[in-house]
């Protein structure tokens, strides 16, 4: 698409356009995060805070950003994380998601609220589709849907786990968009404010699908987004625990990941229980607003499992760089979710593939600039004067 990506030369491009698009609620409840925003503005302010080194004449004419993982080789050690609101950004979003993650060639996770089915966004993924599970207390509930998950094809499932309790979000109160959904006069300000919002994502919603839902839950559930969450007093079960991941584990077949945790003593746990990985993750920002950022406990959490489960880490990532640096600390992939829903809300599939261009290319030029012509080349020794944080014994010279 070279440089004419809807004038999107950068993922903030593409970010300002979704700002100018949405609903001032919907446009916050994916940019925003917990409290005070420490652990969101943190996690991009890392990775801009890490130096690497360029090195010259390499011959990097033969590189490549391509990656294996649980036996599937993807275009560039990325994918997109799950969220819960593509369907509000755009008509049938997880769908656009979906394709633009298959013409790339990385994976996309669909989410347990998705506002479309999972078994349209498995289809639309050509196979690289993973599915997140929020776990119900009702086990059982739990169980029969994992059996639907298994049985529309997924194989690989990742557990979100860091929400014990509903996070604290101050900015939704402010602009009227809090769960359930109320219509109150703020929010058809906002709604009305946008007309093109109300065409092009609003009219075919109701048209083709009726009512935003959180059409996957089961039928003992709330659905609507207007409805009290019934739900939440099992979404966010405080008494969820590692039992309940061991009964997941004994009844799902496929790669099993457990998502939100940023300890390496949990990380060690997952790796006892047999499962294939971890995903370090704040939630974006979004839950616990002290926590570090998962970039940083990489090191840690690679020195207390080293190869015995994947290391995945969300949270923060916006250019093609952060990538190679999460690599070199010792992850085997980046997920991000933010970058392809700003790009769905400006042009569907083809403003999330743009998204997805933006890390790819970014990403192929970082490694040609630090003189690297593939992923198995990076390491801690890319960095220039590494902070503490990243072990000393395992940077080369
Ligand atoms: C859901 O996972 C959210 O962060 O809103």
């Amino acid at each position: 698409m070279g440089n004419d990506g809807f004038g999107a030369y950068n993922i903030e491009d593409l970010r300002l356009r979704a700002k100018k698009r949405l609903p001032r609620g919907i446009f916050e409840y994916v940019d925003r995060g917990a409290e005070d925003e420490v652990a969101l503005r943190h996690n991009t302010a890392i990775y801009r805070s890490l130096k690497i080194k360029n090195r010259v004449l390499a011959d990097v004419s033969e590189r490549t950003t391509v990656t294996e993982l649980f036996g599937h080789k993807f275009a560039m050690p990325f994918g997109i994380s799950p969220t819960a609101s593509a369907g509000l950004v755009c008509e049938g979003g997880e769908v656009g998601l979906a394709r633009a993650a298959a013409r790339m060639g990385v994976p996309c996770t669909a989410a347990t609220s998705s506002l479309t089915p999972m078994e349209e966004i498995y289809e639309a993924g050509d196979g690289n589709i993973w599915f997140q599970l929020y776990m119900w207390s009702d086990m059982d509930l739990t169980a029969r849907f994992v059996e639907r998950v298994k049985a529309t094809g997924f194989e690989t499932m990742l557990v979100t786990v860091d929400g014990p309790v509903p996070s604290n979000r101050e900015y939704n109160y402010h602009n009227g968009f809090a769960m359930p959904l109320r219509y109150s006069p703020k929010l058809i300000a906002q709604v009305l404010a946008k007309p093109g919002w109300c065409l092009r994502v609003l009219a075919p919603q109701y048209l083709k699908r009726g009512p935003f839902r959180k059409v996957n839950n089961p039928p003992e559930l709330a659905s609507k987004l207007t409805q009290v969450e019934v739900e939440s007093a099992y979404t966010k079960p405080a008494a969820q625990n590692w039992d309940d991941i061991k009964r997941i584990r004994d009844m799902w077949p496929g790669n099993l990941l457990v998502k939100g945790l940023q300890s390496s003593e949990d990380a060690v746990i997952a790796a006892d229980l047999g499962l294939q990985g971890v995903v370090l993750s704040n939630h974006g920002g979004r839950y616990l607003d002290s926590a570090p950022a998962p970039l940083e406990v990489v090191p840690e959490v690679k020195a207390a499992v080293g190869d015995r489960i994947k290391i995945i880490i969300d949270s923060g990532a916006r250019r093609g760089g952060d990538i190679v640096k999460a690599i070199a600390l010792g992850a085997d992939m980046v997920m991000s979710g933010r970058p392809t829903l700003y790009g769905s809300a400006v042009a569907g599939e083809a403003g999330s593939y743009r998204a997805l261009e933006i890390f790819q290319t970014e990403m192929d030029r970082v490694i040609a600039q630090i003189g690297v012509n593939g992923i198995d080349e990076l390491g801690p020794h890319i960095f220039w004067n590494p902070p503490d944080w990243i072990p000393k014994g395992v940077v080369a010279s």
